[in-house]
């Protein structure tokens, strides 16, 4: 079940869905409500189980915990009717072997959540769901008004946005959505992408508007990326590759897993784009000869991106994020050591913890006198407060946006190597 595989397992939801054999078996229409449900249950993870907790003496099993979860997930925040949510629990729990002896109690505690759990769970703030180790570093980071807008935010799906080789305003109509940030086209989110007008000719691909970011920053730090040698380091599956194709650069994108390099592959066949692509430890890589600018996109917990990644927040721990910044910081060095005198090194996380992000440029500067900040500045009618442009670097908060559907949290700063010092 995709709620214990998160949630004991530590998998993303995704991927546990797309490998369920019982889902398989689905038509499309009860594969969209499985996945519907388990989303609901991980984004309101926190007021479900307050509403659960007081009715259950000891907690049961993880995965009669999980049966619980979802039923009271559909009651109380999917409006699905009371009778047809513990009705196919209970016969769910009764069929299930090892949950079979709960069945009872499960019954017993559907039941109750059946006739209060709405207003039991109106009475608990949606921060709630936001665990506890990353709501007291982001409230300190960012203060508790931000946070709650943060948790209204993870409660509703986030639209769809599209970045496109060309021409975003007639994408934008075409498609019927809006131009957000001057080159995103942002849409209702719909199930299936690959329906839509231009997926087969590769005129966009899927991008959040602040990922799209990292690129347009590296172009405008460069003054221009046309006809440059530049290196998407980290690079798979490939959105910031297209984009920088698309922007007219001579790319070479680098990552370490084959698996991952294979769908950039496959994505610049679809876009027919080109670019140079290699698997290699970037740990360890030295190009021969050092490159114009390198976008680094480093491997983070991507907690920036609970929006549309709920299970990010239980498969991180906090004690994840010092190995972390330290894979960060090897990646920022050797990236340092292939860059050209007067080249640009782009670094970017999307993540929401500070030690990921600027407290690791800081680090590099540290060690690298030949490095300085590039001070940068944002697109128009992206609607950041200028307080997020720390000293010349990019902090996005999720809330930030212009069309109150927010954004992928993320860090991004850009440096140059001087040419003398
Ligand atoms: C945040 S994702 C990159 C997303 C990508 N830049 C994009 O826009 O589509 C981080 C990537 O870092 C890669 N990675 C992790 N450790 C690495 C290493 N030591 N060397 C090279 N790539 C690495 C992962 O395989 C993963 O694809």
């Amino acid at each position: 079940m995709a709620v214990t595989d998160v949630l004991g397992r530590g998998f993303r939801v995704e991927g546990s869905l797309a490998r369920n054999p019982v889902l398989e078996g689905l038509d499309a229409r009860d594969r969209a409500f499985a996945r519907a449900i388990a989303a609901a249950t991980l984004r309101r993870l926190g007021q479900v189980n307050a509403v659960i907790d007081p009715l259950v003496q000891r907690p049961p099993p993880g995965r009669v915990q999980a049966y619980l979860q979802t039923a009271t997930a559909q009651m109380v925040f999917m409006d699905v009717a009371p009778h047809a949510a513990v009705g196919d629990t209970v016969a769910l729990v009764k069929a299930d072997g090892k949950s079979e002896p709960f069945t009872g109690l499960v019954n017993a505690v559907l039941r109750k959540i059946a006739e209060s759990g709405k207003a039991d769970a109106a009475r608990i703030p949606p921060i709630q769901n936001i665990p506890g180790w990353l709501r007291s570093e982001w409230t300190r980071l960012y203060g508790k008004a931000a946070v709650r807008r943060m948790a209204l935010l993870l409660a509703t799906a986030p639209p769809l946005d599209l970045s496109v080789k060309s021409d975003p305003e007639k994408w934008a109509a075409h498609l019927g959505g809006i131009l957000i940030g001057g080159s995103t086209v942002r849409l209702d989110a719909i199930g299936n992408i690959k329906a839509l007008d231009g997926f087969d000719d590769g005129a966009w691909w899927a991008q959040d508007v602040a990922a799209a970011l990292p690129a347009r920053l590296l172009e405008q730090a460069c003054g221009g990326v046309r006809g440059k040698r530049v290196a998407d380091y980290c690079a798979a599956p490939g959105g910031k590759t297209m984009q920088l194709c698309a922007m007219g650069a001579e790319v070479t994108s680098i990552d370490l897993s084959e698996a991952r390099t294979e769908r950039l592959t496959q994505n610049l066949a679809r876009t027919r784009m080109e670019a140079t692509v290699l698997t290699a430890d970037l740990t360890e890589h030295q190009p021969e000869t050092p490159y114009d600018a390198i976008l680094l996109d480093a491997p983070c917990s991507a907690t920036g991106t609970f929006r549309r990644h709920p299970d990010v927040l239980y498969n991180r721990k906090e004690r994840d994020i010092t190995p972390l910044t330290r894979l960060q910081d090897k990646l920022l060095k050797q990236a340092a050591n292939g860059i050209a005198p007067g080249g640009v090194l782009l670094y970017s996380v999307c993540s929401l913890q500070e030690r990921e992000g600027a407290a690791r440029v800081h680090k590099l500067l540290k060690a690298r006198p030949d490095f300085r900040r590039i001070p940068l500045s944002l697109p128009e009618g992206l609607d950041v407060p200028d307080a997020r442009l720390e000293g010349g670097m990019v902090r996005i908060l999720p809330p930030d946006g212009s069309d109150g559907r927010g954004m992928d949290g993320f860090f991004i700063a850009a440096l140059e190597r001087v040419a003398k010092i």
